[in-house]
């Protein structure tokens, strides 16, 4: 490392602490604790008196910059209703939600298989946020699944695991509720909480994987079309939005989707969000590159491009994808 690196780790810690250090609530597939160091070196120095994150999930970047006073507080929403009924009850109501979770995994050691099954149906019954969050301890890659027919959640449980022992769920649970007190959740879509963002503000979005033509993603409650989601970030450019938006996932030269039309002027930059876990299983070790569009607000906010590639220490986006 060199001076230089090591002043820039000193001034950003959040770029060598790793991601242990940041508390996880819950496990969620799609998380982007991974990727939270390089995500907070686009936050301007001064922090931002509120955090806005509208494809919030399991909110791995809020937590990160509450956890880091790079906000002062974080506006957490999504689609998914009783997931953020789940925060609702890590933020107000963590003991409850504890005790909940404690009795859910000691009544499932008889026979774990049926009682996976039984708080399945009991969820898609009833909707209560205390149940997802066994479901989401318990299930195939702590991946949420919908039936696009009914809506209701069919991921199927790992067998070779029980979900995460309830002491350190209380350990997990209770820490992200420290830090996310005062913070906003709500149920919603994107486009307000995004459009409406003050200037002073900072919104990073996450958005599911994008669709294609009509299909939906079942990997989440919605998929979300590329062109509709490019028209409400015009909106947002022309509010002067500072925003982040991650999208596509470029494994080598695989790109999977296309890229955000050039004409919102978004600055791209690619970042390395670790080795890639299919080329792993074939035997073959690659990089799995993630791109990070910024919008004008932002990037000027920060100084230019020039200064965001400093806190990246990464290359332009086209080179970067010559990897
Ligand atoms: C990739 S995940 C976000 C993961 C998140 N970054 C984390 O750290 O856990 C995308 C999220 O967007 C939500 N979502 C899908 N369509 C949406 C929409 N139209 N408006 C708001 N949220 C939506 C999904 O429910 C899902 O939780």
């Amino acid at each position: 490392m060199t001076l230089a690196d090591t002043s820039a780790h000193t001034r950003m810690p959040w770029k060598s602490a790793g991601v242990r250090t940041i508390p996880q609530a819950f496990p969620y597939q799609g998380s982007k604790r991974a990727l939270a160091g390089q995500i907070l070196s686009l936050f301007p120095q001064e922090g931002s008196p509120r955090l806005v994150e509208p494809f919030a999930g399991s909110a791995a970047i809020s937590v990160a910059a509450l956890h880091y006073k790079l906000a002062d507080a974080a506006y957490i929403s999504d689609v998914n209703e009783p997931l953020m009924g789940l925060w609702k009850l890590i933020i107000a109501e963590p003991q409850h939600l504890i005790a909940e979770y404690t009795r859910m995994w000691n009544e499932q050691l008889d026979d774990p298989r049926a009682y996976f099954l039984e708080a399945r149906d009991k969820f898609n019954a009833g909707k209560q946020p205390e149940i997802l969050l066994y479901l989401l301890c318990r299930c195939v890659k702590a991946a949420v699944r919908y039936s696009q027919k009914t809506g209701d959640f069919n991921q199927g449980a790992d067998h070779r695991r029980l979900g995460a022992k309830p002491s350190n769920m209380a350990e997990r649970i209770s820490r992200a509720s420290v830090i996310m007190q005062g913070s906003t959740v709500a149920t919603s879509a994107y486009q307000d909480p995004l459009v409406n963002a003050s200037r002073d503000e900072l919104v990073y979005m996450d958005p599911p994987y994008q669709g294609t033509s009509d299909v939906s993603d079942h990997r989440y409650l919605k998929g979300l079309q590329r062109e509709a989601f490019s028209e409400v970030l015009q909106q947002a450019v022309d509010n002067k939005v500072s925003f982040i938006v991650s999208y596509d996932v470029v494994t080598d030269d695989e790109k999977y989707g296309s890229a955000l039309p050039a004409e919102l002027g978004l600055t791209h930059r690619h970042v390395v969000a670790g080795v890639s876990s299919q080329a792993t299983l074939m035997g073959q070790k690659r990089m799995t590159t993630e791109s990070l569009y910024i919008s004008p607000a932002l990037v000027q906010r920060l100084g230019g491009a020039d200064a965001i590639d400093g806190r990246l220490g990464s290359a332009p986006a086209a080179e970067a994808a010559l990897f």
